[in-house]
C-alpha cells in the first residue's frame, strides 16, 4: 500500500516584524487587548514587491534541502491561498516558473484556513494512487495588503500575518509511516461569517470607487460565530481521524492546529485533554497566516526537535466557509 511521507518543511516569513505598539499608531488598540484576546505578539507583513510566488519558492527551498531533494524530483505542486497574487491564474503557476519546474501540474487549493490540510488530501489522493511520487504542498499567505488597518477593521486587523509554508511530499518506503488519513469538512451556510464580498465576479463591474469608500472590499468576519465554531469543529475532526484509525486522543505526542487565536487552541487543546508539550503554537510571533499556519508550525517544530520517528501528529484546521479539516501522520 502507498503512503505519503513528510520528507521535509521549510518555511518564510516577511523581515518586516509587525508589534501590536505598532498596531496602536494605526488604530484605536492595545498590545493588553490583542494579547488578552489572542496572544498575538507581533506579526510579519511584506514590503511593497514581495509576492506569494517568492515567498512560496523561499519556504520550498527550504523544505527541498530539508528533505535532500531538488526541485526537479518534484512531480506536481499543490498550493493553497486564499490571497493570489493575481486574481488569475493562481499562484501555483507563478511558483512553479520561479522553480524552473515547466510541464509539471500546480493544482490551486481555495480552501481558506483549511486550505493546507485540504490540500494535504488532494496529495496524499495522488501519491496513494501512484499518479505523482513527490509532490511539493505550500501554504501562502499575503493579508496584510487586504485588511482594514484603521479602527473600523481592528477586529481583523490585529489578527493577520503574512507568511508561507512548505512541505515535501513523497511516497512512503516504510509502511507503517506517512500519512494515515484525512477528513475534510464544511458547511456553506456560514459563508458570509468571514469573507471578503468584494471584488466579486457577479457584479459588474466588479468593484467600484464607491465600494472602495465604505471599505466593502475588506474581509469581515463575526469574530464571535467563528470562535464558537471553531472551538467544537477542531476537536470533533480530530477526534474523528483518531477513531477512523483505531486510536485516542491518548496516543497523540503532537497536535499542530491551524492558528488562528491562542484561546481557540487552549480550549481544543483542553478539550482532547493534551498537555503543553502535546501543541503547538506560535502565533505570538506570527498572528494567522492563514494556509501558512499549519506548515509554518509544523517546520519549527520539526527545527526544534518535537517530532521524532513513529510519533504520532495530527494537523487540524478551522477557517473560512466553513471548512475544516484533520490529517493524522504517522511521523
Ligand atoms: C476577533 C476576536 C479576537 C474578538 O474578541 P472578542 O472577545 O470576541 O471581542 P468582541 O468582538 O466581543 O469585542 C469586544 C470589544 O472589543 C472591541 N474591539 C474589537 N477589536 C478590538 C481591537 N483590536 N482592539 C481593541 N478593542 C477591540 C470591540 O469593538 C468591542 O467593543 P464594545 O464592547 O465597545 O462593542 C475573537 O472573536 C476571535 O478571535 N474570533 C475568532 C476569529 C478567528 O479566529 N478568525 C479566523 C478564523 S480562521
Amino acid at each position: 500500500m502507498l503512503r505519503t511521507m513528510i520528507a521535509g518543511t521549510g518555511y518564510y516569513v516577511p523581515e518586516r516584524v509587525v508589534t501590536n505598539e505598532d498596531l496602536t499608531r494605526l488604530m484605536d488598540t492595545s498590545d493588553a487587548w490583542i494579547v488578552e484576546r489572542t496572544g498575538i505578539r507581533e506579526r510579519h507583513w511584506v514590503d511593497e514587491g514581495m509576492s506569494g510566488a517568492e515567498m512560496a519558492r523561499r519556504a520550498s527551498e527550504m523544505a527541498l534541502r530539508d528533505a535532500g531533494m531538488e526541485a526537479s524530483d518534484v512531480d506536481a505542486i499543490v498550493f493553497a491561498t486564499l490571497s493570489p497574487d493575481h486574481f488569475f491564474p493562481g499562484t501555483g503557476v507563478f511558483l512553479q516558473r520561479e522553480l524552473g519546474l515547466e510541464g509539471i501540474p500546480a493544482i490551486d487549493v481555495r480552501a481558506q484556513c483549511s486550505g493546507f490540510v485540504y490540500g494535504l488530501s488532494v496529495a496524499d489522493a495522488f501519491v496513494r494512487t501512484g499518479q505523482y511520487r513527490t509532490i511539493l504542498l505550500v501554504g501562502v499567505e499575503i493579508q496584510s495588503t487586504g485588511i482594514d488597518i484603521s479602527t473600523g477593521g481592528r477586529d481583523m486587523a490585529i489578527l493577520f500575518g503574512d507568511g508561507a509554508g512548505a512541505t515535501v511530499l513523497t511516497t512512503s518506503e516504510d509502511g507503517g509511516r506517512g500519512v494515515l488519513s484525512t477528513h475534510l469538512h464544511a458547511d456553506g451556510r456560514y459563508a458570509e461569517m468571514l469573507w471578503a464580498e468584494f471584488e466579486s465576479s457577479v457584479h459588474h463591474p466588479r468593484i467600484t470607487s464607491e465600494i472602495i469608500e465604505s471599505g466593502r472590499h475588506y474581509p469581515s468576519m463575526d469574530g464571535k460565530e467563528v470562535f464558537k465554531h471553531a472551538v467544537v469543529r477542531m476537536p470533533e475532526v480530530v477526534e474523528e481521524a483518531l477513531a477512523a484509525n483505531g486510536l485516542t486522543a491518548g496516543d497523540l505526542d503532537l497536535l499542530v492546529p491551524h492558528q488562528a487565536n491562542l484561546r481557540i487552541t487552549q480550549m481544543v487543546q483542553r478539550r482532547l485533554g493534551l498537555s503543553d508539550a502535546q501543541v503547538v503554537s506560535n502565533i505570538h510571533k506570527y498572528g494567522n497566516t492563514t494556509a501558512a499556519t499549519i506548515p509554518i508550525a509544523l517546520a519549527e517544530a520539526v527545527a526544534e526537535g518535537r517530532l521524532k520517528k513513529g510519533d504520532l501528529v495530527c494537523l487540524v484546521a478551522f477557517g473560512s466557509g466553513f471548512t475544516w479539516g484533520a490529517a493524522l501522520v504517522r511521523w
